[in-house]
């Protein structure tokens, strides 16, 4: 059975274009049952719209709070019977009732390799501590902000002369690459989330899978 996908995105959807070009061409068992999003000019919204995929904007202005828009937003998500949900650029936290109803079935892509530099403007924050080697990494959501347990990683090397618009542009080459891997092992079973406990081939995972030069896992 294809492996039913939520996305929550506030973007560009660049991931979300990754994720419905690899299953039109067969190579990811899965369906995108909707893209949600809290901002009406995503363009993510417009590339579902595209793929004759179920589109929705949730506004936050719409409700009182963050709980009353979590609770809209995931309450929708919920009527259309997900297994995953996937946060590919969703730039709103997400309180702690809604993740905590729906252990282990939300993944996040985030632009750094965890637990280096989480939150926001991970590449900046990259090439101000200097490092050689930054990358994305795919996580469970849990109500600890970018901290839940990292299911997999690419690398990328920082280089001279790096800007943040240019270490974004080399990592993001590599996000796309790691989310559809990730999903593939989600969607194959090979990958289990159970809560915060994930399984990889049956054993629990002690380290995050590694996305290798030929986009296979090591
Ligand atoms: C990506 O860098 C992702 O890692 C981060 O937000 C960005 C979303 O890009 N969480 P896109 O909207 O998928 O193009």
């Amino acid at each position: 059975m294809p492996l039913r996908i939520a996305v929550i995105a506030s973007g560009r959807g660049s991931n979300l274009q990754a994720i419905l070009d690899a299953i039109a061409a067969g190579t990811l068992d899965a369906e995108i049952v909707g893209v949600w999003s809290d901002r009406r000019d995503a363009f993510a919204l417009q590339r579902a719209r595209a793929a004759g995929v179920p589109a929705h904007l949730v506004r936050p202005r719409d409700y009182g709070d963050r709980t009353g828009h979590d609770a809209a937003l995931f309450g929708a998500i919920d009527l259309a019977e997900p297994e995953l949900i996937v946060c590919a650029g969703y730039m709103r936290l997400i309180g702690a009732a809604a993740v905590d109803a729906r252990p282990g079935r939300m993944i996040n892509i985030h632009p750094s390799l965890l637990p280096a530099f989480k939150g926001l403007h991970t590449h900046q924050q990259a090439l101000d501590a200097g490092v050689t080697e930054h990358g994305a990494s795919v996580h469970v959501v849990t109500a600890d902000l970018d901290g839940g347990p990292v299911l997999s990683q690419a690398r990328v090397p920082v280089l001279p002369g790096d800007t943040a618009d240019s270490l974004a542009a080399r990592v993001l080459t590599r996000e796309h690459p790691l989310l559809l891997e990730t999903l593939r092992w989600i969607a194959e079973r090979r990958l289990v989330l159970t809560g915060s406990r994930v399984d990889v081939n049956g054993h629990p995972l002690t380290a995050p899978l590694q996305l290798a030069a030929n986009q296979r896992f090591a």
